[in-house]
């Protein structure tokens, strides 16, 4: 197909999907993950809250080796991972089970708790995956708001907890507002809800939060059938296109989850388990982008304060900030500039900024500098 040919086709497919009934899976306000443009690949893309950095040295030579292998099924490398991903943070590999991008284990989350019904509790707005596809099975998600500060709001979803709660989602850091909620209160918050119906925590950010990884429930999760934690290769290690992330749980919670999970749970191709793996056995590419990232974190950070811009505390590889000081809605303006950024529909008057490369802050701050007061 010519490439002419090829976007009037798309065009017309368009067309075509619009006209169709919306599916059972779409809500109105759903966080839309469609492109915003039609070739991203010329702009400075800090929408997603991808990792600029990504894919490792390491990745791509671990993808490369894979590819004699892709004429088997992937097994082996699926269990090199799982053993890998459980000496790292030191469980057993019947605490593990990966999956294709963390996406997939809130889907089979939502699934394996909202098949019956009943209600899941979440604090709005979060990453809502879990919840809607919980809402799509006929659960009712109760939105819990968060604190007067944007915080969680661990307190009004322990409330909310009643006879008909399935289960309980914390994502921490948060997204979209990057602030977290500290290991001790969360903590706490496990040990009490988790007696009453489970609980799942996903940590897509967790490695940027302030105390990292020690911030994490998974000491929990291993021992508590009802506490469930999710991580991802597609922030730190800079995988997002290679769909890569796993779910932290006891055995028999990882049992159940398997029974939902499609394909008898392979869903990673080899190539994407081998660039995981690489991943774990080369840290220092985690760590140089921790540093890097952290310091573009605080050149925006500097940059709003300087144009008194509010924005909210982020423990994330994002910041969410306040547009009123602009003289134009900043995902507009930047767009003009070549930079793609966020804004959400249930979150008027905000923006959120993923953090790029060093050098992609800075052209963020100049292009956004241009369009304050
Ligand atoms: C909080 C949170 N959880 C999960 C995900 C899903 O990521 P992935 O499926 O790439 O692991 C994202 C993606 O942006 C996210 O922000």
């Amino acid at each position: 197909m010519t490439t002419l040919s090829r976007r009037a086709w798309l065009h017309r497919s368009a067309l075509a999907a619009a006209a169709l009934p919306l599916s059972r899976w779409y809500q109105p306000g759903q966080e839309s993950m469609v492109s915003q443009t039609e070739d991203e690949t010329d702009f400075i893309r800090l929408n997603f809250n991808e990792n600029s950095y990504g894919p490792s040295d390491a990745a791509r030579t671990a993808i490369l080796a894979s590819l004699s292998e892709a004429n088997r099924y992937p097994w082996a490398i699926h269990q090199k991972l799982i053993t890998q991903i459980a000496e790292r943070e030191n469980v057993s590999p019947d605490n593990v089970m990966i999956t294709a991008g963390s996406s997939e284990i809130l889907g089979l989350v939502g699934l394996a708790y909202g098949i019956e019904g009943g209600e899941v509790l979440g604090c709005h707005p979060t990453f809502d995956f879990t919840m809607r596809y919980a809402e799509g099975l006929g659960c009712t998600w109760s939105r819990t708001p968060l604190t007067e500060d944007y915080h969680y709001n661990l307190a009004a979803l322990a409330a909310a907890a009643g006879p008909k709660t399935r289960l309980t989602f914390v994502c921490n850091p948060n997204n979209p507002t990057g602030i977290e909620t500290s290991y001790t209160e969360l903590h706490a918050f496990c040990l009490d809800q988790s007696n009453r119906h489970p609980i799942f925590i996903d940590e897509a950010y967790i490695e940027f939060s302030s105390k990292g990884r020690r911030n994490s429930m998974v000491d929990l999760a291993v021992r508590k059938p009802d506490v469930v934690v999710s991580r991802t290769f597609s922030k730190i290690h800079g995988l997002a296109g290679l769909r890569v992330g796993y779910g932290l749980a006891h055995p028999a919670t990882i049992a159940l989850l398997k029974n939902y999970h499609t394909g008898r749970g392979m869903t990673i191709a080899n190539t994407s388990a081998a660039a995981a793996s690489a991943c774990l056995n080369d840290p220092s590419f985690e760590d140089f982008c921790l540093e890097k990232m952290i310091q573009g974190r605080e050149m925006v950070c500097q940059a709003f304060d300087g144009w008194g811009v509010e924005y909210m505390p982020s423990a994330a590889s994002f910041v969410f900030f306040k547009n009123d000081k602009f003289n134009m809605l900043p995902i507009d303006a930047l767009k003009k500039e070549k930079i793609l950024v966020r804004d959400y529909d249930y979150f008027p008057g905000w923006t959120r900024v993923s953090i790029g490369t060093v050098d992609q802050m800075k052209s963020f701050i100049a292009a956004a500098g241009k369009y304050i007061g």
